[in-house]
């Protein structure tokens, strides 16, 4: 019974000793040519191995991050859990990029930095945290602890989701209807949903109208979910007034796409989180336990759902 790491060895050399410590029974491998295919139970990687098939007893595929769309479950058989990572690295940096995003937007950043390249000395009328209403599609692991770390800045919180969710101090919706409604009323708009067939394409012009003329987005969900041809008409138009994209379609957006120089954009290029491998070798480890021990592994994937 083998744990086999399929990705860097920097991050392999961590996991390796944090599951030592955590599994001391559990063999571990980095190198795929130093193991006997049949003995690999788990496997951790970014990508879904085109041997995979090679791996006849694995139990469980993990993801080496949170996202899984860049998963073909369908070339994983059935009876292979598939696993997102869930761990406190990511919740973390997801907390703070999204704050630095929606503090940016509201405090007029797009602009003071386009002054600044003119050397403009001019203040804009500052609308206070109350009347800055923040929607966050997703109520998931992510999209909650945003809203959570938002909450003592005093903006009205707003979420949404696919099943009907009640959280404390946030107005929730679910469902197309409440979707409509949260964006009428939504200025700064973030997206975390993950990438399925349901929301690919849905940050599209249709949506983007839907919100209050001046509002912006934060988009670090992912990139195939943005029509990127219809924010810059939403910008162009004045109807958004900006937006911070950690992650486009593609990556690396080409050096010549009209976002890169887009005055109300700003743009990171996917590392709005990142697996940390300390906290992530310990919720793998743990989420092992759980597995021998008959339960399920946290973040366990849906198929039926995709995410
Ligand atoms: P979760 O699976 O915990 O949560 C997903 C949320 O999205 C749930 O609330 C779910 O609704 C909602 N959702 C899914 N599909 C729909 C739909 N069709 N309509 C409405 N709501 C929907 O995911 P996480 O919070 O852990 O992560 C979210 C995503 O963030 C990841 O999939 C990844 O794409 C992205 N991400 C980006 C990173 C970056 O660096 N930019 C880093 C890490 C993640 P319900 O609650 O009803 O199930
Ligand atoms: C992830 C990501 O899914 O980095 O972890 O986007």
């Amino acid at each position: 019974m083998t744990f086999l790491f399929n990705s860097d060895a920097t991050r392999g050399a961590i996991f390796r000793e944090v599951l030592a410590r955590e599994i001391p029974d559990l063999p571990f491998e980095i190198d795929p040519a130093q193991v006997d295919a049949d003995e690999v139970r788990y496997m951790i990687t970014w990508l879904v191995p085109p041997d995979l098939g090679a791996y006849r007893n694995i139990e469980i595929l993990f993801s080496i991050g949170a996202g899984i769309d860049q998963f073909n479950a369908a070339s994983v058989p059935a009876s292979v859990k598939i696993v997102r990572m869930v761990e406190d690295g990511i919740v973390r940096m997801m907390q703070e990029y999204v704050t630095l995003a929606v503090l940016a937007l509201h405090r007029n950043w797009t602009v003071y930095l386009d002054q600044q390249r003119e050397q403009l000395w001019r203040a804009i009328p500052q609308p206070q945290a109350h009347v800055r209403r923040i929607g966050v599609l997703g109520l998931g692991l992510l999209g909650r602890a945003v809203l959570e770390r938002l909450k003592p800045f005093g903006f009205p919180l707003s979420g949404w989701s696919r099943s009907r969710h009640a959280i404390d101090g946030v107005t929730t919706y679910h469902g197309a209807d409440g979707l409509e409604a949260m964006l009428a009323v939504t200025d700064i708009l973030v997206c975390l949903l993950p990438l399925t067939e349901e929301t690919r394409g849905l940050l599209n012009a249709e949506l983007l109208a839907k919100l209050p003329r001046g509002a912006s987005l934060v988009q670090t969900g992912r990139g195939a979910q943005l029509d990127q041809a219809a924010l810059l008409g939403a910008l162009d138009s004045g109807h958004l007034a900006g937006a911070v994209l950690d992650v486009t379609d593609p990556e690396p957006l080409p050096t010549d796409h009209p976002l890169w120089r887009h005055p109300r954009v700003l743009i990171t290029p996917h590392v709005a989180s990142v697996t940390q491998p300390e906290t992530a070798a310990l919720a793998v480890a743990a989420n092992v336990k759980r597995h021998r021990a008959g339960l399920d592994p946290v973040g366990l994937v849906d198929r039926s759902r995709g995410y």
